[in-house]
């Protein structure tokens, strides 16, 4: 094995341009964009050995054969991209690498959340986001499934469709944590309610501060620090003014250093197990704004990887 910062072997990168979860054209170019700004090098800086298998091509489903199914928009695509993720986060899983999924919109973690579960099935999943993505088909109003692969994961009533049979839902609310939500829709509150789901807002993150709220998050899903991390970071968890280009802004977010802490805080653990970063849309916004966002991107990944301050 060569150089590793943290005792696992590889890293793996898988790049997954797709944009299906969601209306906004460009969120399919973020891994590109996060990848020619030097993301694979600087990780090979920091001692990974990066396994780049270039960006993923997924066959394409034209929206004339993918008419909705109730309210969810563009359902076979996505459920056929999100299986084959789940497929190739599984086996990199099971080698023992890293795999780390540059979206793309978040409801590529229907599949790389069900690729980290086929291989651990107890790991938990620390969600960082403004929003909770927990609609099911039936409380969503935008249809768009990028606001609703924890629903499927968790098999929430109403999930059962059968084009997204293939999932597993092996997550259970008591393994499942967010970090920064601010915008969430009334049907999933009650959700979150009614399973029990524990949350800290940015009101709590106000409140205890970021040190405190990833401890209390650990602490809720992981008391004993023994299983797996599967870290979900959409980059709208992030204020604005830090990460502009994405496609569902939220004010009021994480600043840059509380962004960066929690990544570094679970890298710290030594349980992250898989890594995603999802929602840089490079189509958005001027082109300053894209840069910044990209290079937050890159840095966030980086420190979950391990780079340090000192
Ligand atoms: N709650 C809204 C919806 O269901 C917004 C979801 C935004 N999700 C995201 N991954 N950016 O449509
Ligand atoms: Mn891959
Ligand atoms: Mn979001
Ligand atoms: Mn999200």
């Amino acid at each position: 094995y060569t150089a590793s910062i943290v005792g696992c072997p590889f890293s793996f990168s898988c790049k997954t341009p797709f944009s299906a979860g969601q209306r906004k054209a460009g969120v399919d170019k973020g891994p590109i964009h996060l990848v020619e700004a030097g993301l694979v090098d600087q990780l090979t800086e920091i001692g990974w050995k990066v396994k780049f298998d270039g960006h993923h091509q997924f066959e394409e489903v034209s929206a004339a054969d993918d008419p909705q199914i109730g309210k969810l928009r563009n359902p076979r695509l996505v459920s056929r991209v999100t299986e084959a993720v789940a497929k190739a986060v599984g086996e990199h899983v099971q080698n023992g690498e890293l795999p780390v999924t540059l979206g793309g919109d978040h409801s590529l973690a229907m599949g790389t959340i069900s690729g980290t579960l086929s291989k651990y099935p107890d790991a938990c999943v620390i969600w960082v986001d403004a929003h909770a993505d927990i609609n099911t088909p039936e409380t969503t109003d935008s249809g768009n499934i990028h606001g609703m692969p924890v629903s499927f994961l968790l098999g929430l009533e109403g999930t059962k469709i059968p084009e997204f049979s293939w999932i597993k839902p092996l997550l259970t609310p008591d393994r499942l944590v967010y970090i920064g939500l601010r915008d969430i829709d009334d049907g999933e509150k009650k959700i979150l309610k009614e399973h029990n789901i524990k949350a800290f807002s940015m009101h709590e993150v106000d409140k205890y501060g970021i040190g405190k709220v990833v401890e209390l998050a650990l602490d809720h899903v992981n008391a004993k620090r023994d299983r797996p991390i599967h870290l979900s970071f959409d980059v709208d968890a992030m204020d604005p003014t830090v990460a502009p280009s994405t496609g569902t802004p939220v004010r009021g977010g994480l600043t840059f250093r509380e962004g960066h802490y929690i990544c570094e805080a679970v890298q710290e653990t030594g349980l992250l197990v898989a890594f995603d970063l999802v929602e840089v849309n490079p189509s958005l916004a001027d082109a300053a704004s894209v840069q910044a966002t990209v290079a937050v991107g890159c840095s966030l990944v980086r420190a979950a990887l391990g780079e340090t301050l000192l």
